[in-house]
């Protein structure tokens, strides 16, 4: 009975996400950790979804209710190590940020530097766990009721995938760990200057536990509110696309999540936080993809479209159609005026409608230019993107 329940409040998501009605984000925040997860993954799925509709769901990366002190102190009891009581200090009651699985609040280490504290909220875990369950039955009904749904939305892989990404969120080590994995790539290249910028919060190890962690102060402005003050620039942006750009292409090893809300910044210099997801894609595939990227800034549109055909697992089901309807949409592109969101978006759907099946790792790369194209657009809604930053193809080997 209790999992029909369950599974009657995910029905209700993917009516609201599917259907003809507006998005509230307050009433899938009430439907929890694995609702949200949901919402958030299919908010960059405007091949999917309407544009409409994915902007409104990339609220959901945005700020959500606090949890009140009583039950962060409950958790810090709960959870923090021993020397946390010793050494952490002037713990803010109110949070300076709040999220679907834990928030973060400031405060003092006894030596007087200022630090922040992120906890995962009591619970969070369980009740991730508890609705898995309940939607892989409502999935595989789906599917079995909707067999074309496999091809269309892939619910089970796209389950996969959340309960992959939020477990790993769910262990806050697993910040410091990311980390350390991205300082390790940026240490191993001295002479890329650029790269020398990218830094990352100091961590308290010895302070932090799976549901604690605790981490250097950073006195910087964010991206999203660099945004929203008009002080990031399109300048600033093409360095953090170069920066980003080589993890991407050059390593297929990178940040899985870097919305704006995750990147600090002040001059040239860059810190990325929230580290805990880091993606791995075959390098052979990033790579590829930056060859595509190129066609089509030098406007090789059937090279474009041959790339496409080497990167996808199977082949087109009919080839001349498959070239034709690529050099159709493009000739009706013009690279000033349309976004490379737009673009990508344009070009899977064409993809997919022609057979092309793409490897599990292209999604994450796609999501990330996806932000770096949503934050060119709100500093620089005039400039030629992908032409500006194809000139940092010399970074790479
Ligand atoms: N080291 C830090 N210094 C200053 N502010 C921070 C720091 N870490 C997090 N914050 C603030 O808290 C917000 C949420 O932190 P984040 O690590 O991104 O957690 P979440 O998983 O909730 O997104 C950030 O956008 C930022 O405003
Ligand atoms: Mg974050």
């Amino acid at each position: 009975m209790y999992n029909v329940i369950l599974g009657l409040k995910f029905i209700s998501l993917f009516h609201t996400l599917f259907g003809k009605g507006e998005i509230n984000i307050k009433s899938i925040e009430k439907k929890g950790l694995l609702a949200v997860k949901i919402a958030q993954m299919y908010a960059v799925r405007s091949d999917l979804l309407s544009i409409e509709k994915c902007r409104q769901l990339q609220k959901l990366y945005e700020n959500s209710s606090p949890i009140p002190w009583e039950e962060v102190k409950m958790v810090l009891e709960e959870s923090a190590p021993k020397a946390f009581w010793d050494e952490v200090t002037n713990i803010d009651e109110t949070p300076i940020a709040a999220a679907s699985l834990g928030q973060v609040h400031r405060a003092k280490h006894i030596d007087g530097k200022d630090i922040v504290i992120k906890i995962i909220k009591p619970e969070a875990s369980k009740d991730f766990e508890r609705d898995l369950s309940a939607v892989r039955v409502l999935a595989r009904i789906a599917l079995t009721l909707y067999p074309k749904l496999k091809r269309l939305a892939d619910p089970m892989g796209t389950i996969k995938t959340i309960a992959r990404l939020t477990r790993t969120e769910l262990d806050l080590r697993n910040e410091q760990k990311g980390s350390e994995i991205l300082s390790q790539v940026k240490e191993a290249e001295p002479d890329l200057e650029h790269l020398q910028n990218l830094h990352f919060p100091h961590f308290y190890t010895h302070l932090t536990s799976e549901r604690v962690l605790v981490s250097e102060f950073l006195p910087y402005k964010s991206v999203s509110k660099g945004l929203q003050d008009g002080s990031f620039t399109y300048a600033q942006l093409l360095n953090l696309f170069r920066t980003q750009g080589y993890f991407l292409f050059e390593q297929g090893k990178f940040h899985g999540d870097l919305h704006p809300g995750n990147i600090f910044f002040e001059g040239e210099k860059l810190w990325f936080i929230d580290n805990a997801n880091i993606e791995v894609t075959d390098a052979h595939f990033a790579k590829g993809l930056l060859d595509f990227l190129e066609s089509l800034g030098k406007e090789k549109f059937h090279r474009a479209a041959k790339i496409m055909e080497i990167l996808s697992i199977s082949a087109p089901k009919n080839y001349k159609k498959y070239y034709q309807d690529f050099q159709d949409l493009y000739a009706g592109f013009d690279s000033k005026k349309s976004s490379l969101t737009n673009q990508m978006i344009a070009t899977v759907k064409l993809c997919v409608r022609a057979g092309l099946v793409f490897p599990e790792g292209a999604f994450p790369i796609v999501k990330s230019l996806m932000y770096l194209d949503g934050i060119a657009l709100k500093c620089a809604p005039q400039a030629d993107l992908l032409k500006d930053v194809l000139k940092y193809k010399e970074d790479l080997a």
